[in-house]
């Protein structure tokens, strides 16, 4: 017999829900009780509940459940939608969901794929959901190395069971990613001529493979607004932000361990790990504590966790990795 445990990352799909949908739960169930919607409505009541869900969850979507961190509440979607990191469109938080305004995301969005055991591959984003059974919803903790954070209600897929259908060449020891390289698209690049565009990162093919790492095809249930990465990211909860790299067009397996943007602009300050760590301080600031985006002028402050509170999950993939030396 096969016994499925949930890992312990995951919870109960009753106890994450999106406001208007809770609400719209409520209503009926309310109404319900008073008897306003009577025995038969009160059938009719969990297909109601259905339809809001994947009229609200699903823009693309065939496979449903909800991944949670209930210690903390959700970001406001308004807020983890206008205070972006996409330094492509401007280096300015607060100004890339204007600048990418002008960009039309490119129908069908493809990517190339390389280093695979047979020929390369052009996948259509569009294609994906089938491809890997489906889409999921996950709420991470999302922490940048800035010291601001976030809980993010994500949908998409395991990059496991991506890299699965993939089939990496057995010689694969690493995945690099990389965003659109076109300064037409990214009209802040040619203001940061030293960057080495186009953005890359890369993670070991244990960590692309460990269930927790995901790929975002949409937030708050709907498609992935441009300025958080349309229309397809990476997110790596237990790393630093600045491995969450957006608006992928190659996915490469290589032998080599690959150099991510920043990690070239400045390894001293940003290593390949970049795991989450309160005790390892960023050359210049601490990276004890985290703001909170709540919106507020002074935002609340609480204490980081060690790899962003995903420890239990994570910790074996460092096994005799100086922790020291995060960077
Ligand atoms: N990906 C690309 N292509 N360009 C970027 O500038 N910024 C990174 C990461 N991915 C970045 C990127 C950083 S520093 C962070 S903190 C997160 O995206 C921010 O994601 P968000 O804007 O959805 O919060």
């Amino acid at each position: 017999m096969l016994i499925k445990i949930p890992p312990s990352w995951k919870i109960k799909e009753s106890d994450v829900t999106p406001e208007d949908i809770y609400f719209n739960r409520r209503t009926l169930l309310k109404a319900a009780a008073l008897g306003g919607l009577g025995l038969v409505a009160a059938q009719t009541i969990p297909e109601a509940w259905a339809k809001a869900e994947l009229k609200k969850l699903s823009y693309k979507t065939n496979a449903l459940y909800k991944v949670s961190e209930p210690d903390r509440p959700l970001t406001k979607e308004d807020l983890a939608t206008s205070y972006n990191n996409f330094y492509e469109f401007s280096l300015d938080k607060s100004e890339v969901a204007k600048k990418v305004e002008a960009w039309k995301v490119q129908t069908p969005w493809k990517i190339e794929v390389k280093g695979l055991k047979g020929p390369d591959k052009t996948l259509d984003v569009d294609d994906l959901a089938k491809l890997v059974g489906g889409l999921e919803e996950r709420i991470y903790r999302f922490r940048c190395v800035e010291a601001w954070s976030m809980v993010v209600p994500w949908t998409g897929f395991p990059l496991a069971e991506l890299i699965k259908k993939l089939e990496p060449s057995p010689k694969a020891k690493f995945v690099k990613f990389q965003t659109f390289a076109e300064q037409k698209i990214g009209t802040n690049m040619k203001n940061l001529p030293y960057y080495p565009w186009p953005y890359t990162e890369g993670l070991t093919m244990e960590e692309a493979l460990h269930p927790l790492a995901f790929i975002a095809t949409g937030m708050y249930g709907h498609e992935l607004p441009k300025q958080n990465g349309a229309p397809i990211r990476l997110v790596v909860p237990w790393k630093y932000g600045f491995k969450s790299i957006k608006s992928i067009v190659k996915i490469e397996f290589t032998e080599q361990q690959p150099m991510g943007l920043w990690e070239k602009l400045a390894s001293s300050e940003y290593g390949f790990y970049a795991n989450v760590n309160p005790k390892v301080e960023h050359p210049r600031w601490s990276q004890a504590t985290e703001r909170v985006l709540d919106g507020k002028f002074f935002p609340t402050k609480i204490p980081t966790l060690m790899f962003n509170g995903y420890e239990k999950e994570v910790a074996s993939l460092y096994k005799g990795l100086d922790l020291t030396k995060n960077f």
